[in-house]
């Protein structure tokens, strides 16, 4: 082990792609950073350009490496984490993608969902119901759409980007529990589910640990460098908030939500809308199971209300609005734009505004946006106390919107418990740090995580339960007006 060596985290998510270098105290030291298009060619299609991704990813790693002035032998490993679910299909031979990316939140494949039939089995084998959010119906949609007979190779991002950057054709247990393809038991492929979504056990890459060698970086300005981490973005912050205890839980704030709760070594089966899945598996260790409340929409409606509705002219701005009145006046944003995950996984429900009367203003809606995170997160922490028949005694955060202090105060409020950030708020790349620099000594063991992690900053709930609950019950009343929109 060397603490003069740093570890670079290659951070691939729905909206843009990072790299930000990590020194051994688990501190920032550069960051780079590229947005990608989204490309939505009908209402709810959404594709990335998987060689739009390939450039970026490049680029940041480039980026990120020389403005902290450093080189590969500065470098112990490299870790990849991603959006996870998107899947990519590209040609054996010439490596160029078949189709685009078809995204996470992509809802096309919701008849080959229904068509599915037997959920019950998905459920039990992989921790899932079928649903359009997961990658094999998407790879099923891929390869039916471009033809069976052409000679291909299949992967979420992580595979994309390893197979480009080290010629590796692999995954990890994180990234696979996605797919509704793996075992969650014995962290390989299930034939017969694969058979069930026409995907050849042949296309599906390797699936190895989250945290050892999966190879070295072929070119570039890390050159040589060994990529020793790789597990899916909301596993990499809850390794990266130090959720690595049972009963211990985050939620990150991106483009969605998702709050994931380590259930140690027993794989937990929800009983309440939750999806079980893999935590995350170092090297020849036993795997590390999670419980997770998945939330579509969060972020991505502030982006919808800078971007389609101009209402406001930056992400920043929704909380001077929001602050300009006292309360929601009524309103309700349930932002179901693909369906509502969990918990209650409907392709049939569709956004809804309520409450709308003339005295509503622009602060208003603003503050029924934020709210609607809030509320959300709220659903899915009821799920997994109900499941885990333990109540959450704070909540630590993560991601882009935990800077908005008036949403963390009221998700204080509306869960009844704190919400507590850390110092460094970039957990999801540094879980993947984390991953790669375990996998090669650079830290020794978990302790080392456990010691890295710093508060900054806790919000307690000020709100009284009598008012709480009245706003949760409204909030519920407004879900409802989501449902049976579409067939
Ligand atoms: O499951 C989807 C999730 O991995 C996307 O995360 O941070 O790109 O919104 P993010």
């Amino acid at each position: 082990m060397d603490a003069t060596r740093y570890v670079a985290a290659l951070d691939q998510g729905t909206t843009s792609t990072r790299c930000i270098v990590f020194d051994h105290a688990g501190r920032v030291v550069s960051v780079d950073q590229r947005e990608h298009e989204q490309i939505m060619p009908r209402a709810g299609w959404v594709e990335h350009d998987p060689t739009e991704i390939l450039r970026n990813a490049r680029a940041v790693v480039e980026g990120a490496v020389a403005k902290a002035g450093l080189e590969a032998k500065d470098f112990a490993a490299l870790g990849i984490t991603n959006q996870r679910e998107t899947a990519v299909v590209w040609d054996r031979a010439s490596g160029e993608p078949v189709y685009n990316a078809i995204v996470w939140q992509d809802t096309r494949t919701d008849k080959i969902c229904a068509a599915l039939g037997d959920h019950d089995t998905f459920r039990a084998k992989t921790g899932l119901p079928p649903a359009t959010y997961f990658s094999g119906p998407k790879i099923k949609w891929i390869l039916d759409h471009v033809g069976r007979d052409r000679d291909v190779l299949v992967g979420t991002i992580d595979t994309w980007l390893l197979w480009n950057l080290a010629g590796v054709h692999a995954t990890d247990p994180t990234n696979a529990s996605r797919t509704l393809l793996m075992d969650l038991d014995t962290l390989a492929w299930d034939p017969d589910l694969a058979a069930a979504l026409d995907v050849p056990l042949s296309v599906l890459p390797e699936i190895r640990s989250s945290s050892e060698v999966f190879g070295h970086l072929r070119d570039g300005v890390l050159a040589g460098v060994p990529i020793a981490g790789m597990l899916g973005d909301q596993q990499a912050a809850t390794f990266g908030q130090a959720c690595l205890s049972p009963g211990e839980a985050k939620n990150t704030y991106g483009t969605g939500n998702f709050v994931l709760l380590n259930t140690g070594t027993e794989k937990v089966v929800s009983h309440n809308g939750l999806l079980t899945t893999v935590c995350y598996q170092l090297g020849g260790q036993d795997p590390v199971y999670a419980l997770e409340g998945s939330i579509a929409v969060t972020g991505s409606l502030v982006q919808w209300l800078r971007d389609n509705l101009g209402i406001i002219s930056s992400a920043a701005e929704i909380e001077e609005h929001a602050r300009t009145v006292e309360d929601n006046g009524g309103v309700y944003f349930v932002p179901a734009f693909s369906g509502l995950f969990a918990p209650y996984w409907r392709s049939d429900a569709r956004g809804v505004i309520v409450g709308l009367t003339r005295f509503v203003n622009r602060g208003h809606l603003a503050r029924a946006v934020l709210e609607s995170t809030a509320y959300q997160t709220r659903e899915v922490i009821d799920a997994m106390n109900a499941d885990s028949g333990v109540g959450l005694t704070s909540l630590k955060v993560d991601g882009g919107m935990v800077v908005n202090e008036l949403l963390m105060q009221f998700q204080a409020d509306i869960l009844g418990v704190p919400t507590i950030r850390p110092v460094v708020n970039e957990t999801t790349a540094l879980g993947a740090a984390y991953a790669a620099g375990l996998a090669v000594g650079h830290w020794e063991s978990e302790d080392d995580v456990r010691a890295n992690w710093a508060q900054d900053k806790r919000w307690d709930p000020m709100l009284d339960p009598t008012a709480r609950e009245s706003l949760y019950r409204t909030w519920k009343k407004a879900v409802t007006r989501t449902f049976d929109w579409v067939d």
